[in-house]
């Protein structure tokens, strides 16, 4: 077996394809860079462009963006707010005091939020000028056995050809639909939660008004009935993030757009069971807002997440709702084990005579992805479980635990846990050992 250590002076002789500029495709763009492989980046926009809002990183994610290359956590550290305290408050936000529910150590600089635009700005710097072709949006895949190469279609008629399909295509993923296969599959799409977001920035200065210094400055989470609101700082502390979450009985309405205006009145009336103070973090919301529909992936989940040469990582592949803040930090640990796999593939394609151990090139890029799929699938399915079931708990909705302080911190804390201290090098040494033995070399 071919060595792992990065070296980036080699010259990669394996073509891969990422499909989608967010960040999973920039993050395991980077991890590749960081091993000698040159990856191009298919990408639908003109630009890199990323919803203005605030996004946070459990510890695990920071761990997963270290082992892919240390230019990705610094990046995010560049742009994070960088003291506030390293706790996570859950409170309920329904009674008339200071009703604590839980709260966890996050470690130092734990958990920090940026705004997402800052973080792929600084992402993108590190990149080489040509890694990225824009307006490139793919409509069709094929990988048939016959064929030297996988090759993509785009819209404006365009066509390549490589060795690998990575598809980072975001929640209506394109290439997911190719992975699970053709005829009508309602895994093919996300669904709809029944639930939404309000979103918003509120400048610090009226928020430390209305709050003073430790709810403006540590992550809060307030529960209560039927709906449930998060507070972090971002933008240098210079902003609180403001995110609404509400149950929602009915249908959304479009089909096509995730974000629909809304006004802070449909808000205001959301929160009615409130307490004033978390009344007063919605009054502070812009009065024109959006609303922000949750789809996942929990009703009808991919069965796998790779076919032959080809392979969904981040929301194409595990769309969660966004309770546990996790779902980005999934798409790093995706991408970690994918940039060491292809890097393992690219060493052993060039230093062993791939014919006389009678593996092909296309035979070693499909092992590896099947040693990705063996090593992801399972953690990613439960994020995509566990986070729909947070948000039923955070909104008082589980019927054995309700709004009982002691249950929701118990339900909050192991599951927190099993995400936040998730052993990102363990799940590198095994994905390595996994794909040897895959290999049949020890
Ligand atoms: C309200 C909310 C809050 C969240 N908060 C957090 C948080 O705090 N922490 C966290 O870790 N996660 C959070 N998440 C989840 C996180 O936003 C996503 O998991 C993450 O952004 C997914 O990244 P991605 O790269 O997989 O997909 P995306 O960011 O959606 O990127 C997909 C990219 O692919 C491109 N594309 C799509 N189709 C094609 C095509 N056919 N051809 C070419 N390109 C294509 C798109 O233009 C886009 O650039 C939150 C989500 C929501 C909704
Ligand atoms: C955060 O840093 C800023 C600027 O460095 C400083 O003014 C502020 O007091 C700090 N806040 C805390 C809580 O340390
Ligand atoms: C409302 O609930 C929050 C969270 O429990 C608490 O911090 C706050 O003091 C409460 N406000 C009032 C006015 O009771």
């Amino acid at each position: 077996m071919g060595t792992y250590i990065p070296d980036q002076n080699i010259t990669s002789g394996l073509d891969v394809a990422i499909i989608g500029g967010g960040i999973a495709g920039l993050t395991l763009a980077l991890g590749l860079l960081n091993r000698g492989i040159k990856p191009t980046i298919y990408e639908r926009g003109r630009s890199f462009r990323e919803i203005g809002a605030g996004i946070g990183f459990t510890p695990n994610a920071e761990w997963a963006m270290k082992v892919l290359n240390p230019k990705i956590h610094a990046a995010f550290k560049q742009v994070t707010v960088q003291n506030g305290t390293d706790w996570f408050v859950w409170m309920d936000g329904s009674q008339e005091d200071e009703a604590l529910v839980h709260k966890m150590y996050l470690g130092e600089r734990g958990f920090e939020g940026c705004a997402r635009a800052d973080f792929l700005d600084e992402l993108v710097k590190s990149l080489p000028p040509d890694t990225v072709k824009f307006s490139k949006n793919l409509v069709e895949i094929c990988d048939a056995d016959g064929l030297a190469e996988v090759e993509l279609k785009f819209s404006d008629g365009s066509k390549t050809s490589t060795n690998v399909v990575i598809g980072c295509d975001g929640i209506r993923s394109k290439v997911r639909q190719f992975v699970i296969g053709e005829g009508d599959n309602p895994a093919h799409h996300a669904h709809y939660t029944h639930k939404y977001a309000f979103r918003g920035l509120v400048p610090m200065d009226k928020a430390y008004a209305a709050l003073g210094q430790e709810k403006t400055e540590t992550r809060h989470m307030y529960l209560g009935p039927d709906a449930h609101a998060l507070t972090f700082p971002v933008a240098g502390g210079k902003l609180l993030n403001v995110v609404a979450f509400v149950t929602d009985p009915n249908q959304w309405p479009d089909s096509e757009k995730f974000t629909l205006p809304a006004t802070k009145a449909d808000a205001v009336k959301a929160f009615e069971r409130f307490n004033s103070t978390v009344k007063a973090i919605i009054d502070m919301l812009p009065d024109e807002l959006s609303k922000w529909a949750v789809f996942d992936t929990f009703d009808y989940p991919a069965p796998n997440f790779i076919r032959g040469r080809v392979c969904i990582s981040g929301d194409a592949a595990h769309a969660a709702a966004p309770y546990h803040g996790a779902g980005a930090g999934f798409a790093v640990e995706d991408a970690a084990v994918l940039a060491q796999l292809l890097s393992a593939v690219n060493e052993y394609t060039k230093s062993h005579d791939l014919e006389k151990r009678e593996i092909s090139k296309p035979g070693l890029i499909r092992k590896a992805l099947k040693t990705y799929n063996t090593i992801r699938l399972e953690r990613a399915h439960w994020l995509v479980e566990t986070s729909r079931h947070i948000g039923e708990i955070y909104q008082g909705q589980n019927a054995e635990v309700g709004l009982d302080s002691t249950k929701c911190a118990r339900e909050i804390d192991w599951r927190c846990r099993q995400i936040w201290h998730y052993d990102v090098d363990k799940m590198m040494r095994e994905s390595k050992e996994l794909f040897e033995k895959q290999l049949d070399i020890v």
